[in-house]
């Protein structure tokens, strides 16, 4: 398969670039750090297997210039994200949350919208979102509502594209070990690693899921939740809030 990861300079998107490269498939590989875009295609196996591309998903020009000349491509995988946290819900600053979702909504509607019309029947394109779009989590208003504005998209996008073939694939994930979640400083119950991520991602996009959680118990648990009257998901909220 030719395959598009962004984020794979770090965390889910690196182990999953990691594993597609070493079972042979062809990987354009996209990050800011370029010591990390390096070490990756030194992991290729074969000449031109792995191409890097260095850009700033939240820049529309750079996406469309690095993006949009991709041809064949069969399998996407939006991962680049940020995680920022509010910690004074009545002074906020607006900026934090312009730069949350600079990053992690509009930096995948700008790749997206770059390699698209490209995009053939029978090919894929799969959005990171985050199990906190599930409930309103403490202090995660700028986080959660980008992770929330992604599904829709990709959901809503999926409706439009299906007749044309293209598979629109959310990913929810819990919490996995990466950089990202190491600077948290709360109880993270079902953490998994990134290998384990990695798998259960590859393995479910394998069998053509549409929505895709991991763990898959943390899934059903939020999802449970999810379902509740709003009223209990607030007191629920409220109450990790205090504890
Ligand atoms: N880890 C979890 O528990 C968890 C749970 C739910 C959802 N997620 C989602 O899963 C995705 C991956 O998370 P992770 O934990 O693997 O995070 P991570 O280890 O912090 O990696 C984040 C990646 O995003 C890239 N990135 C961030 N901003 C970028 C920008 N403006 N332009 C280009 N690349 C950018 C980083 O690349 P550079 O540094 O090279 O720019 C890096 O490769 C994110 O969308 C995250 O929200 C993670």
């Amino acid at each position: 398969m030719n395959i598009v990861i962004t984020g794979a300079t770090s965390g889910i998107g690196e182990q999953v670039a990691r594993d597609y490269i070493l079972a042979g498939h062809r990987v354009y590989v996209c990050g800011r750090n370029q010591e990390k875009l390096a070490a990756l295609t030194a992991l290729e196996l074969k000449p031109q297997q792995v191409t890097a591309l260095a850009f700033d998903v939240s820049d529309v020009k750079a996406c469309e210039q690095y993006l949009s000349p991709l041809q064949d491509i069969d399998l996407v995988i939006l991962s680049a994200g940020v995680c920022e946290y509010i910690d004074d819900a009545q002074h906020y600053d607006p900026s934090l949350v312009q730069r949350v979702f600079a990053a992690n909504f509009f930096g995948m509607v700008n790749c997206a919208a770059a390699l698209l019309p490209q995009m053939r029947a029978n090919t894929t394109i799969a959005f990171i979102d985050s199990m906190s779009r599930l409930l309103p989590f403490t202090r995660a208003q700028a986080y959660g509502a980008s992770k929330a504005a992604t599904y829709y998209f990709a959901q809503s996008l999926g409706v439009d594209l299906h007749p044309k073939g293209i598979r629109v694939v959310t990913v929810s994930p819990g919490f996995v070990k990466t950089p990202m979640t190491d600077a948290n400083d709360f109880a993270m119950p079902m953490r998994i690693t990134v290998e384990q991520a990695s798998a259960s991602l590859r393995k479910q996009l394998e069998k053509g899921k549409q929505t895709i959680y991991f763990p898959r118990v943390f899934g059903w648990i939020l999802r449970v939740m999810h379902k509740l009257p709003t009223a209990v998901q607030l007191a629920i909220a409220r109450r990790m809030k205090d504890s």
